[in-house]
């Protein structure tokens, strides 16, 4: 198949490993006889240094126009000044409303040989498999802010249908996993968690074969630690989902584990690591690529329908995991590159063995 994918590398580490989920992109292409073409773009700090804005309508233009996006990170002390005009992340917020990709989709899975590096003990690390489907475009995130010399407030709003097409999401994806859906919220004190929970309370009865538990957004970030193997999905809103999932990636070992894969109604979609531009490690070489190489396995399987494609990265970053070289935040020393030249002929051998698999299987036909 053919398809093109834009690429926003940004500031910070988003560049290194980026270009490590390029790399794997170009070698799955090249396996299964696929034509992907790449067009970079700017966003973030770059961005504004480069144009004074940090997303320049060619870039937007170029998502607009493409079948995938893939995007690093954006941000750094550069441009963290609370007092400028104009910051990174503004880029990054405006993005996801413009591509209407309304469903974050964070899935943690804690990799066996990693459980040591996880604060918790080992074996409430077994079976951790779980989904966090965060709304990524409202919420208090795109509230109307206000701000004096002595007061600040950020509305947090949301919509029945804001609600909706995202929980309905989350029970859609449960359907194709354990059946199970927790919604978190905080219908205790806000107003739009009441909204949020009767929300999701209606739509439950579209979906009897489906458990649906609801908890307190408090509660959980105890529970996450407490009993992770209980969760199978959990939805929740803008602000909720950015706080439990990179305590989440506490769990798999680091922040540079997880990927996410942000999606609207067409087949479009923006992927990028959870973390962000790690000014403390930017430029060393040393990032873990492997969020931003999930990443990539998640654009292929939800932007292109390239399952295949999207499991033989998966099994070869399981491979990397499991045997090494592991980069220093999951307490090896291999740089980015080394890593992804692992994943790359982890590859390279599941390819060989699928193939010799299939002949083998036609020679005995
Ligand atoms: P961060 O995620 O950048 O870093 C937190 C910690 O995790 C750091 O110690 C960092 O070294 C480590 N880490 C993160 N990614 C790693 C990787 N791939 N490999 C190894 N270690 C990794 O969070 P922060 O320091 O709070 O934020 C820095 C900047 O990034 C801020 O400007 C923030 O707004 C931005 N940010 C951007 C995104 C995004 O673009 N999607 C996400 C989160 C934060
Ligand atoms: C993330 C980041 C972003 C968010 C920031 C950089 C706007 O933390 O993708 O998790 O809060 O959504
Ligand atoms: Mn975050």
């Amino acid at each position: 198949m053919k398809a093109h994918i834009v690429t926003l590398p940004g500031d910070g580490v988003g560049p290194e490993v980026t270009a490590a989920a390029v790399a794997v992109l170009e070698a799955v292409a090249a396996h299964y006889g696929h034509t992907f073409t790449f067009d970079e773009q700017l966003i973030g700090g770059c961005a504004i240094d480069a144009t004074g804005v940090p997303l320049p309508l060619a870039a937007l233009a170029a998502c607009q126009a493409a079948d995938a996006v893939l995007l690093g990170a954006v941000g750094g002390p550069k441009w963290s000044d609370p007092n400028a005009s104009v910051r990174p992340e503004q880029g990054l917020l405006a993005l996801r409303a413009a591509l209407g990709v309304y469903a974050n989709l964070r899935p943690l899975q804690v990799h066996p040989a990693l459980a040591n590096l996880s604060p918790l003990k080992n074996e409430k690390l077994k079976n951790v498999d779980v989904l966090f489907v965060r709304e990524l475009t409202g919420g208090a995130y795109f509230g109307a802010k206000t701000r004096t010399a002595d007061t600040a407030t950020d509305e947090c709003k949301y919509t029945v249908a804001e609600v909706e097409r995202v929980v309905r999401r989350a029970f859609d994806l449960a359907r194709g996993r354990r059946h199970r859906v927790t919604s978190v919220d905080k219908a205790n004190v806000l107003e739009t968690s009441r909204l949020w929970r009767s929300t999701v309370q209606r739509i439950a009865a579209d979906y009897p074969d489906v458990r649906l538990e609801h908890q307190l957004v408090d509660s959980m970030a105890m529970l996450l630690l407490t009993q992770p193997s209980s969760y199978d999905v959990v939805v929740t809103e803008n602000l909720f989902g950015d706080i439990l999932t990179d305590e989440a990636a506490a769990l798999a070992g680091s922040l540079g584990l997880l990927p996410s894969a942000s999606l609207g109604e067409g087949r479009r979609g923006l992927y990028e690591p959870i973390h962000g531009s790690a000014p403390d490690i930017a430029g060393q070489g040393v990032a873990n690529p492997v969020g931003a190489i999930l990443s990539a396995a998640l654009l292929l399987r939800h932007s292109l329908g390239l399952e295949t494609e999207a499991s033989a990265i998966e099994t070869a970053v399981e491979q990397v995991l499991q045997h090494g070289p592991h980069s220093r935040d999951i307490g090896g020393s291999a740089s980015t590159s080394a890593v992804r030249d692992a994943v790359l002929s982890a590859i390279d051998d599941h390819v060989d063995t699928a193939a010799a698999f299939f002949s083998g299987v036609r020679a005995c036909g």
